[in-house]
């Protein structure tokens, strides 16, 4: 194939993957008014994230202690920005000092058990390899967490495909709900393809 058709042929594959992402993100969009707590929580309109703890859905509008609590956008002002989701990366937070999350809600001072290892999920067609990076999740999250509910902890054991995670399985339990949203492609597909000779 010439480096033409190889290109109109990844923008077809990309405009059916998006119309497909698409579909599967307003039906889990209705999903998501019905329980904020749902899927895709991090995917509502813009102006609709990061609202006002009385108005966000999810904290009790009625109680007083709502209208206490110190708004998201006040509290992200000074934390580096992300593209979507709530505006915030929070790994670069974290390494930058600005923030330091509790690692238990009783044994405050246990440091938690950082694994420096990637994983490289091989990814068919045109989209770049996913990269999981084990040291970004430990640094927040237990290994139990993930293991063995959600990962059987043993690279390629797992099924994971880009329906599952918008259906909020696989790496969607997290993310789209509590962390970055499935629309920031390059931060999970990563690693570049080798370049061929037909590129
Ligand atoms: C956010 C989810 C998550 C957390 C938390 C997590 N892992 Fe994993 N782990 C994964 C995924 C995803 C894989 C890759 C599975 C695959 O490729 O099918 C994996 C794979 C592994 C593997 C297999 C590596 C190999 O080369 O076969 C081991 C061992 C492992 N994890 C240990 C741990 C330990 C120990 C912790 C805690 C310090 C931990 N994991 C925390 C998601 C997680
Ligand atoms: C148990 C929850 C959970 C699961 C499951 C999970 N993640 Fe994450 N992930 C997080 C959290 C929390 C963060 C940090 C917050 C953020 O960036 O929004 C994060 C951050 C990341 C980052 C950014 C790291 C950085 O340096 O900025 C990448 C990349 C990532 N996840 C990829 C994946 C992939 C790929 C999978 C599935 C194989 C996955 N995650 C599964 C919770 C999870
Ligand atoms: C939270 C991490 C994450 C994000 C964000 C993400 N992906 Fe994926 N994607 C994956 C994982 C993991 C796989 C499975 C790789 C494998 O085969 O092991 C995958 C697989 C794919 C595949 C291969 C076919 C399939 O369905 O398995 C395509 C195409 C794809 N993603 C496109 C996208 C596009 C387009 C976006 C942005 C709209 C996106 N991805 C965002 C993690 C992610």
């Amino acid at each position: 194939m010439t480096g033409i058709n190889m290109r109109s042929l990844a923008v077809l594959m990309i405009a059916g993957g998006l119309a497909l992402l698409a579909m599967l993100l307003l039906a889990s969009l209705a999903e998501a008014q019905s329980d904020p707590n749902r899927f895709n929580r991090l995917m509502k309109p813009a102006a609709e994230r990061n609202a006002p703890p009385p108005e966000d859905g999810i904290h009790d509008a009625d109680s007083p202690g709502t209208h206490l609590l110190q708004t998201p956008r006040e509290a992200f002002d000074a934390l580096p920005d992300s593209k979507s989701g709530n505006y915030v990366q929070w790994n670069a937070a974290m390494d930058e000092g600005l923030i330091e999350p509790r690692n238990s809600l009783t044994m405050v001072s246990t440091p938690p058990i950082v694994l420096d290892l990637n994983i490289v999920r091989e990814v068919k067609g045109s989209m770049p390899d996913v990269v999981y990076p084990h040291k970004q999740h430990t640094q927040w999250l237990d290994c139990s967490n993930c293991h063995p509910a959600i990962f059987i902890p043993q690279k390629g054991a797992n099924q994971i495909s880009m329906a599952s995670i918008l259906l909020g399985e696989k790496c969607g339990v997290c993310h789209g709900k509590v962390a970055f949203p499935v629309s920031e492609c390059r931060r999970c597909h990563s690693r570049p393809k080798e370049q061929t000779a037909a590129n």
